[in-house]
């Protein structure tokens, strides 16, 4: 059965001007991620995975090209699209459930619906127990798991996470990225999630988009044929290690 892409990158290009300088941070990019697919792009730094993610989620509007959402143009943010950013940007002086429930609140909805989505968002990525932390008393992961909670309490069919446990250590992200797989084996999301770390990308992904560096140009297209659900010993197997050294090579 075929499927019809959620997302659809058509030709994307993005320079950013100004009076003394241009810069060409996206060069090229095309390709179309399918309902439910869990999508990861790497590239060395600086190659526009960023400024890619933006276009994707209406943040930043390309200089040439499109991009659709179900067949049709997106013009700017959507409530079915969900951003994690590379840095949490959650309110200093709100507590973790007060900045859950910030979307809903913005939306009209009652506070105490609001509330009680907010609580089964934040037990939802395991914090169940610091809904009235603030940010500031919460460790780095914590942060970025409320910051998650925040954009999936209103269902957004897409998620879109710039390297959402990049600044964690190994062990912590680890960790956070089995809670991502059993979140999105649970709620039936589509996923872009840009990492620069090749054994990340593998294990969560369906498929890998490969960047070359600057300006950015979609390099490579790898399907990850592991079998779901993934289990820790897939990081061993012969099949990942002849995967990461594919997409080592697509890299260079
Ligand atoms: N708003 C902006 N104005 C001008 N230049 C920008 C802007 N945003 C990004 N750039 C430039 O575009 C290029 C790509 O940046 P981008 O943040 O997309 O890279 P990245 O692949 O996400 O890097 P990293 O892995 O370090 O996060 C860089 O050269 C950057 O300096
Ligand atoms: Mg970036």
């Amino acid at each position: 059965m075929s499927r019809e892409p959620i997302l659809r990158a058509e030709g994307l290009q993005v320079v950013f001007q100004s009076e003394e300088s241009r810069l060409e941070a996206l060069q090229e990019a095309s390709f179309s991620i399918l309902p439910n697919e869990f999508v990861c792009i790497i590239g060395p730094s600086g190659c526009g995975k960023s400024t890619l993610l933006r276009v994707l989620g209406g943040l930043v509007a390309p200089t040439r090209g499109r991009v659709h959402l179900d067949g049709r143009p997106l013009t700017g943010p959507e409530a079915r699209i969900g951003f994690v950013f590379q840095q949490h940007n959650l309110m200093p002086w709100r507590t973790a459930l007060e900045n859950v429930c910030l979307p809903l609140e913005l939306q009209g909805v009652a506070r105490t619906v609001a509330k009680d989505r907010a609580r089964e968002m934040l037990a939802l990525v395991g914090l169940a127990k610091f809904a009235n932390a603030l940010p500031r008393e919460l460790s780095g992961g914590m942060r970025q798991r409320v910051a998650l909670a925040r954009e999936l309490v209103y269902d957004p069919d897409v998620l879109l996470l710039d390297e959402p446990f990049g600044a964690l250590d190994a062990l912590t992200r680890e960790q956070m990225d089995w809670e991502l797989l059993r979140i999105w084996s649970a709620r039936q999301k589509t996923v872009v999630m840009v990492t620069h770390d090749i054994q990340e990308a593998i294990y969560l992904s369906d498929r890998v988009l490969t960047m070359s560096p600057g300006p950015g140009r979609i390099a490579g297209d790898v399907a990850i044929d592991l079998a779901r659900p993934r289990k820790v010993d897939d990081l061993y197997s012969p099949r990942f290690a002849e995967l990461t050294r594919l997409l080592r090579g697509s890299l260079h």
